[in-house]
């Protein structure tokens, strides 16, 4: 099995002459699946050996000015969709009622949604990581049926470990990992719950993976900043083992 490597490029680079550079430059070895997630409006004019992926989409289509369906994004051959990154969460009001809505949408038609789960610094100081998750996941999966979760991806992204450096222990990602786990288990049965796959996502860079991967046993990782500097996301792909 391939690791899964997510690039979230988030609103960056701010040319498209940029963006096809960074492409351009990624080397990705036989063992990783390759998800890079630009800026949409980019797509079109990017060319490499990966797949693309959306870092968010719209549950509708219709009068949404601004917004993209999954309809869409599925017609132009991407298949992953981010959903509820905490930079959605935090800055654009987005609930577990609305990523609820997306996942459908996205699921619906046999897209892969990658559903961002996290606790935040305060939530994390007052040993409230189990149940922010418990709630995100049960929210975020409200409705969702057996059949449809074997495809989903899972994301535990710390929001106090995005783009701050500080990242989590080793154990305490392979706690939430079990606990996910569990989670599925629960409500979908032990086949789902080994199909899903679950990873890590906050401050990855070429030092730190090899911990996520090997010793917290994550399916891969999602990548913020590292992934739009060339080099040092070349030496994270070749880090992982
Ligand atoms: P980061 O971002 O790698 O810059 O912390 C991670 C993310 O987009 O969730």
């Amino acid at each position: 099995m391939k690791f899964l490597i997510v690039a979230n490029w988030k609103c960056n680079p701010k040319t498209i002459k940029e963006a096809q550079k960074i492409l351009k430059g990624y080397k990705a070895p036989k063992n990783v699946e390759l998800i890079v997630c630009p800026p949409l409006v980019f797509i079109p004019q990017l060319k490499g050996n990966v797949s693309f992926g959306a870092q968010d989409c719209f549950y509708g289509e219709g009068a949404f000015t601004g917004e993209v369906s999954p309809t869409m994004l599925k017609s132009v051959g991407l298949r992953h969709v981010i959903v509820g990154h905490s930079e959605r969460r935090v800055l654009f009001n987005e609930t577990d009622e609305i990523a609820n809505r997306k996942m459908k949408a996205i699921l619906q038609e046999k897209l892969i949604p990658i559903l961002c789960v996290g606790e935040n610094r305060e939530e994390r100081e007052s040993n409230e990581t189990f149940e922010v998750i418990k709630r995100q996941i049960g929210e975020g999966l409200d409705g969702v049926a057996k059949d449809k979760v074997k495809n989903i991806v899972l994301a535990y992204e710390p929001v106090w470990a995005i783009g701050t450096g500080k990242f989590a222990s080793a154990e305490k990602i392979q706690q939430v990992k079990i606990f996910i786990k569990k989670l599925i288990n629960t409500k979908y049965g032990a086949k789902a719950s080994e199909k899903v796959k679950i990873i890590y996502g906050g401050s990855v860079d070429s030092r730190n993976i090899a911990s996520y991967l090997s010793d917290a046993g994550m399916d891969g990782v999602l990548v913020g900043g590292v992934s739009l500097r060339i080099k040092e996301f070349n030496q994270l792909l070749k880090a992982v083992k």
